[in-house]
């Protein structure tokens, strides 16, 4: 029954959530031609990368972040000492919504209500994974954590508290996403880097104290 899944019992092993993600009607994105895609990583973490979307080519290849966007989050992650594979990368959409534009699949950002629909399996990996650090890359990300729209200038560079029962405390750090940076250049995109590099290694600072 697609359209009773939010009826059912929250899976408990990201093995089910894996499952359940592939036959999810919650939201019309899941029915476009594409495949949802997993978190990838350890299944207890002590930090959680939450992005929007797979993009195109996570798309292709069922994993997050290979893309141009991975590819800037990896030298990033690299630079702050964070090692990706010891981390639950994972995304507050799990299908590519895009529009065709001639043979090209368009990116297109979730709607508020897409995210939130989709926090259903957020939160299910969240529970399993029990993360001491989030880190939210953008404002689909932190809607996606938090149920509400942030402003990424004002809520960077200090954790948020979230503590609900049964997935532990938890705390989250928003920052821009890598899309955003790609999508700049000369100053502004130096300055972007900048930011988006010194809130990776305040949560590197964090990693060590709490993990
Ligand atoms: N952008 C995202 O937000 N997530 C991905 O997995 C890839 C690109």
């Amino acid at each position: 029954a697609r359209g009773a899944l939010e009826f059912e019992e929250r899976p408990e092993t990201l093995a089910a959530i894996e499952e359940a993600i592939h036959r999810c009607g919650k939201c019309p994105i899941g029915g476009l031609d594409n495949h949802a895609v997993m978190g990838e990583g350890p299944d207890r973490a002590a930090l959680m990368i939450v992005g929007e979307q797979p993009g195109d080519q996570e798309d292709l290849a069922g994993r997050p972040f290979v893309g141009p966007a991975g590819q800037l989050l990896d030298i990033h992650l690299g630079r702050a000492g964070i090692d990706r594979r010891s981390a639950y990368v994972t995304n507050a959409v799990k299908h590519f919504k895009y529009v065709m534009r001639g043979k090209r699949r368009l990116h297109q950002n979730p709607a508020a209500k897409e995210i939130d629909t989709c926090r259903w399996w957020l939160e299910a990996e969240r529970k399993i994974v029990e993360p001491r650090v989030i880190l939210a890359l953008g404002a689909s990300a932190a809607r996606g954590l938090l149920g509400r729209t942030v402003s990424i200038s004002k809520v960077r560079g200090a954790p948020i508290p979230l503590g609900d029962a049964g997935s532990g405390a938890s705390e989250l750090w928003i920052t821009a996403h890598p899309s955003y940076l790609l999508r700049l250049d000369g100053a502004a995109r130096e300055e972007q880097e900048r930011l988006f590099a010194a809130d990776l290694a305040a949560v590197r600072a964090r990693l060590a104290e709490v993990a």
